[in-house]
């Protein structure tokens, strides 16, 4: 994804063709056998039914875990002499990037590429083949409007007005370690602001969070009961969140923000490496992909035949900054900038 205007055009070109969802069943094949390791970084309620499907379609049995980016890419990495995974199905792009470099994914070229956005190729292409966009979404918060009118409290609009004193112990948001969404934040508030800026930022945000979560998107259910009155999440975990029925009201703040390409990788020297290719080439279909909406989850999806969910916050209304996923998703950067987080955020007096 270059720019935000290349990435407005394939949006509008998605939506001009959503609705046909022949696609999937054109690649249908014969029934498979065997089983397929899927490592699963989306929302639980997502990764069951995707597997499900999958199972029922093809006959390949799926075991199936789940587990946040940063987790995920740290057990891949541990695993590397011994891999027990095959497929590694969702999550940031970032450590799907840093997991290319590395040399913990294979380079695999599916023939679905040709249905899917510009953007999610691109992910493709800048890694040699070793990773691959399904889906994308923009970062930012949600409110919770009844516990901010009770109390009286501003409406924040950006990410200036997240310092605001009255918000102590009253903001939520992953550890950029484990989230690959606070890791989306971390990089993102660094390319608006220039890095010290981005940490100085981050150190006076520290004061007003009460809890660094391990998964990106429960901040948005605890503002979602009011237990915290702002989640700092991508913003369709948010409006899974709102399509449920809570009070929340969901923010892409002023500034500008980042967004996530969410991405598939094939793990080298996985068990089942013919039965990951066939996983990795159904989940690229439009049929696959909107298994997502249906499940409540509100990405934009990367083939150009899925259905955009007609809740998926739309980029065209958001102020988006123009992401630099092979720079961010660099190791030497990625590990440098988290380095720095937990000595200079994480450590730091309240
Ligand atoms: O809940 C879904 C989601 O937000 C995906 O869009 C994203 O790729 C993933 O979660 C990130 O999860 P985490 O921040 O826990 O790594």
């Amino acid at each position: 994804m270059r720019s935000r205007r290349g990435l407005l055009a394939t949006l509008l070109c998605g939506l001009a063709t959503a609705g046909s969802l022949g696609a999937g069943s054109a690649h249908a094949q014969q029934r498979g056998s065997g089983e397929v390791v899927v490592y699963c970084t989306v929302q639980e309620e997502w990764c069951r039914p995707m597997m499900a499907a999958f199972e029922r379609e093809t006959g390949i049995r799926v075991a199936m875990t789940r587990k946040s980016s940063g987790e995920f890419y740290a057990q891949i990495r541990a695993e590397a002499s011994n891999p027990r995974g095959d497929v590694w199905w969702g999550g940031t792009g970032d450590p799907h990037v840093q997991a290319a470099q590395e040399n913990l994914t294979l380079e695999y070229r599916s023939p679905l590429l040709a249905e899917l956005h510009p953007w999610a190729v691109r992910q493709a292409e800048q890694t040699n083949y070793r990773t691959v966009g399904i889906y994308s979404g923009a970062l930012g918060y949600s409110y919770n409007v009844t516990q901010l009118q009770r109390r009286n409290l501003p409406v924040p609009r950006c990410w200036s007005d997240l310092l605001n004193p009255a918000f102590r112990d009253e903001i939520q948001v992953a550890d950029p370690n484990s989230s690959g969404t606070a890791y989306t934040m971390l990089a993102t508030l660094v390319q608006i602001m220039g890095e010290d800026p981005a940490f100085t930022y981050m150190r006076n945000l520290h004061r007003n969070i009460n809890q660094y979560t391990r998964s990106g998107a429960a901040p948005a259910r605890s503002a979602a009961t009011g237990e915290s009155l702002i989640g700092i999440t991508f913003l369709h975990d948010a409006v899974t969140q709102k399509v449920g029925g809570a009070p929340v009201e969901i923010v892409a703040p002023c500034e500008g923000t980042g967004y996530e390409i969410g991405s598939m990788s094939l793990i080298r020297g996985g068990p089942n490496q013919e039965n990951a290719r066939r996983f990795y080439d159904w989940a690229l279909t439009a049929q696959a992909q909107a298994i997502g909406a249906q499940a409540r989850a509100y990405q934009l999806p990367s083939n150009r035949n899925a259905p955009i969910p007609p809740e998926a916050p739309r980029f065209e209304n958001i102020r988006l900054i123009d992401y630099n996923f092979a720079r961010w998703g660099e190791s030497s950067v990625r590990n440098a900038l988290l380095e720095r987080w937990g000595r200079e955020v994480r450590q730091a007096p309240r």
